[in-house]
């Protein structure tokens, strides 16, 4: 039998202009389209080319003139500050528009990128619409990263101006950012010259007189700027995302379907409407973050929750459960680790017993897998549909999830349901041909993909080719292997590169590798993902040293440790080394990364063919076991 959401599905994929060019309609336009779906000249699809909307236009100033300015837009519960603000539609568009005057002010112009540098509280936000006000295009940085990674996004997106708090706030401890930030500039050679820096109460910065402005000082003086029309195909934001070196990726989003990919999602994937309060507890430094704490909510005329705070420990495992009785939460997002912590300090949800959480109608998990025992709690607990969804940076929304607001599926534990309309995914061999239902393959979408995903990357676009396109071609390869089973189910199980997932995070383990390769003492390395109960995955080091190094292992572990979190920063979570005498390779000098994954996790290995010295594998597992790192049996 055919339900709504085959229909839809079907409709997508056969007529897709048709499909994509009446879910446009929930956004305002200021220029019609020339064409639904096009390529550029470089033969790149496009979608709504010759169109121009303004983002911020279709997040605030719409809203206010339809008579939502009276409606809350955001509210900042931040248990880490001890506060909590409320902001109007009316108020937020007053703020970003001001804002967005400031930047002007500072010679920010449209088309030029601004970095922002910031923890989750309503200035980032309103400097992200600021940019999208005048056709900036901004790059948020996550606050856990440390200046080097900064300066690598620094000298690739040559932003004008950066926009910065004077400190992050973590449980127990201040994170100063301007020093963080200084150091960034100086790597990047002295650019940009202009930073704007919100000044917190927990830790005031230093402003360098000539370079930083205070927050409340430009937008004192600023005169409010109106929204500017900007082209469907110009970029929103760039996002830098891991990829398998140490330079990362610069997601580019597209403005135009963007906008019709979060509306069209708030509605059919998340069932959230107008006047109703989503929240998504994540960073705005992440993908989640933009699309469904900032944009996906607003456009849709939601009230947004930007929360400042850990889902245990502040102060305890019943947060959660707190704010979305006192905000009265419809939809909750986050990640599967964050409920991994919470049920690990009140597995009987003593916390939730205390709380009238009747006003949510369903949690969305996402970014890493789904363990089955984390959604069987989930469901027992919460009793309602949790939905576990896929995606990615490069996507911006949900590739696959239960879609309740088209029909509700039942739920397959490990699986996060059906291919969402607008997204051809399939499970190729590596020869490219699809493979039996319930056979592992690598997971692909059939191109063009739909509204709002990447087609590019910021100055590399041939990188982008390399990375997505040339696999299997007509496809983009998402770099994850799964299988679709015969109900039509999507179960991603893996990576296929050298990506790890912590909390929630992707992580590039090469990245790592060359921070690690430039201690003295370091031969080679190799950094794999190891099950971790909390985080589904944590980095650990493997260390060959250079011949004539005596020191004692555990001095050069300490080191390097403390070498990934200066560079790279905390959210690297790197605590974990073992010294080897040596790396398992293939004979062509290729680190078998994946034989060291299997040997971790206990899966059996088989001797991989092309192995130069099968030996070494029995000697990782003794000195695994010696460090305590497998189980002795
Ligand atoms: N600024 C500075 N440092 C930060 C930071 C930030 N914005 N965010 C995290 N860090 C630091 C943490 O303080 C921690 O430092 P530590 O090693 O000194 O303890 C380190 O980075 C790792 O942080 P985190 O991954 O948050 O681990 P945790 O052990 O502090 O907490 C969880 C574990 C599960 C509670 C936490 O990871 C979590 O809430 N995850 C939710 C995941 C999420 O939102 N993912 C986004 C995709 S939806
Ligand atoms: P990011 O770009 O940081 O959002 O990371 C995207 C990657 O996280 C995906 O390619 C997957 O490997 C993983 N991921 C995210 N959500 C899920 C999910 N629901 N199930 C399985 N893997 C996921």
């Amino acid at each position: 039998m055919t339900g709504p959401y085959d229909t839809l599905h079907r409709q997508s994929l056969s007529e897709p202009e048709t499909f994509w060019a009446e879910a446009a309609q929930a956004v305002e336009w200021s220029r019609g389209w020339d064409s639904v779906l096009s390529a550029d000249e470089h033969g790149r699809w496009e979608w709504f080319a010759g169109a121009e909307a303004n983002t911020c236009w279709n997040a605030l100033d719409r809203h206010v003139r339809d008579g939502r300015g009276d409606q809350l837009a955001l509210i900042y519960d931040s248990p880490l500050t001890s506060s909590l603000r409320k902001l109007t539609y009316r108020e937020m568009l007053d703020q970003v528009a001001r804002f967005a005057g400031a930047l002007r002010e500072q010679g920010v112009e449209k088309g030029d990128r601004v970095l922002i540098y910031m923890p989750v509280i309503p200035e980032a936000i309103v400097a992200m619409l600021a940019c999208a006000r005048i056709g900036a295009v901004h790059s948020v940085v996550f606050g856990g990263f440390a200046a080097r990674e900064i300066a690598t996004r620094i000298i690739d997106a040559s932003p004008k101006l950066i926009v910065a708090a004077s400190c992050g706030i973590e449980p127990g401890r201040i994170i100063p950012y301007m020093p963080v930030v200084e150091a960034a500039i100086e790597i990047a050679g002295g650019v940009p010259k202009t930073c704007i820096v919100v000044q917190r109460e927990a830790c005031k910065a230093e402003l360098k007189p000539g370079r930083d402005h205070d927050w409340n000082d430009v937008m004192a003086t600023a005169k409010p700027a109106d929204c500017v029309p900007v082209a469907a195909t110009d970029p929103l934001y760039i996002l830098y995302t891991s990829g398998t070196t140490g330079q990362p990726k610069g997601i580019v989003r597209p403005s135009g379907g963007h906008l019709v990919a979060m509306a069209w999602s708030m509605r059919h994937i998340f069932d959230t409407h107008a006047g109703e309060t989503f929240w998504a507890a994540s960073d705005i430094g992440w993908v989640v973050g933009h699309s469904y704490i900032v944009y996906g909510p607003l456009i849709a005329g939601c009230t947004t929750i930007l929360y400042e705070g850990k889902p245990v420990g502040t102060p305890d495992a019943g947060a959660f459960w707190r704010v979305i009785e006192d905000h009265k939460v419809t939809t909750m997002f986050t990640a599967p680790t964050a409920i991994r912590a919470i049920r690990r300090e009140d597995s009987e949800a003593k916390h939730l017993a205390q709380r009238d959480i009747s006003s949510l109608r369903a949690l969305f998990l996402a970014g890493e897998r789904c363990d089955p025992a984390t959604l069987a709690w989930c469901e027992d607990t919460l009793k309602r549909p949790i939905v576990d969804n896929w995606w990615q940076t490069e996507t911006g929304w949900p590739i696959a999830a239960n879609p309740l607001g088209i029909e509700s599926f039942p739920v397959k534990y490990g699986s996060a349901t059906k291919p969402i309309p607008g997204w051809h995914v399939q499970a190729l061999d590596p020869t490219g041909l699809p493979v039996e239902p319930g056979q592992t393959g690598a997971i692909v979408c059939k191109l063009p993909l739909p509204p709002g995903a990447a087609s590019t990357l910021w100055n590399a676009p041939e990188r982008y080719h390399k990375a997505y396109l040339d696999a299997f071609p007509g496809y983009y390869s998402t770099g994850d292997a799964g299988f679709i089973d015969e109900d039509g189910y999507l179960h991603i199980m893996t990576r296929t590169d050298d990506v790890i997932n912590v909390a929630g995070h992707r992580l590039s383990t090469g990245a790592i590798e060359e921070v690690i390769a430039g201690h003295p003492d370091i031969a080679e390395c190799a950094v794999v993902g190891m099950p971790d109960s909390l985080k589904g995955q944590a980095p650990l080091g493997f260390l060959v040293l250079k011949a004539g190094i005596n020191r004692p292992p555990a001095e050069i572990v300490a080191e390097i440790v403390k070498r990934v979190r200066d560079t790279m920063g905390a959210v690297v979570a790197f605590k974990a080394a073992i010294v080897v005498s040596r790396l398992p390779k293939t004979r062509s000098g290729k680190i078998l990364r994946g034989t060291i994954v299997k040997i971790l996790t206990g899966e059996p290995y088989g001797m991989p063919a092309t192995i130069e010295d099968p030996a070494v594998l029995g000697e990782i597992e003794r000195d695994l076991k010696a460090n305590g790192l497998l189980s002795v049996d």
